[in-house]
């Protein structure tokens, strides 16, 4: 029931609408995680410094421990239960998985996650800090090893599986349509530091 701190809200999840009453001051990594049973969306840090609880909120990536359950409402949220196509996973997903791209796997949905919004922020020409040539007319750099490093470095991985995670990063984004300029630049294979 609503009260001065709490609301019925209805967020729209992977597709699916679920109505729930939320105080105000759930975030919505708790609303997925301890509300909706959707446990995919990993706890890290609780304060928006690993990325472990990386979903995507209307296409673009976000933290979702520093996102308030009701500013989410009436926003298309995609978590990691609903990259997949049916029985057909992600194609980061399956980079990952050929590529070894986690160890324990407790980064790996919110690795999953900001690789597929990244990948589409390189598409659309987003120049990230690393990015030598950032005028429009220059178009969307080549997909290297430190721009994937720089565009990920919200990301942590405690067990250090950075390299395949590049790898598996590059490997996806050569299958995306608008990413034919950006296949595996040299330097991808680098080991990462
Ligand atoms: S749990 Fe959200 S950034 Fe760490
Ligand atoms: S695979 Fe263990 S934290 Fe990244």
């Amino acid at each position: 029931m609503a009260s001065s701190t709490s609301s019925v809200i209805t967020l729209k999840i992977n597709g699916e609408k679920h109505t729930l009453p939320v105080d105000h001051r759930t975030t919505l990594l708790d609303a997925l995680r301890e509300r909706l049973d959707l446990t995919g969306t990993k706890k890290g840090c609780d304060q928006g410094q690993c990325g472990a609880c990386t979903v995507l909120l209307d296409g673009r990536r976000a933290v979702a421990c520093l996102q308030l359950a009701v500013a989410a409402e009436g926003r298309e949220i995609t978590t990691i239960e609903g990259v997949a196509d049916g029985e057909r996973l992600h194609p980061v997903q399956q980079a990952f998985l050929d590529l070894d791209g986690f160890q324990c796997g407790y980064c790996t949905p919110g690795q999953i996650c900001s690789a597929i919004g990244m990948i589409e922020e390189h598409a659309a020409g987003w120049p990230s800090a690393v990015t030598e040539d950032v005028r429009p007319e220059a178009g969307p750099p080549p997909l290297t090893a430190d721009e994937i490093r720089e565009r990920m470095s919200g990301n942590l991985c405690r067990c250090g599986a950075y390299v395949a995670i590049v790898e598996a990063v590059a490997r996806a984004a050569e299958t995306h349509p608008d990413e034919g300029h950006a296949t595996l630049a040299e330097g991808t294979k680098e080991t990462v530091a």
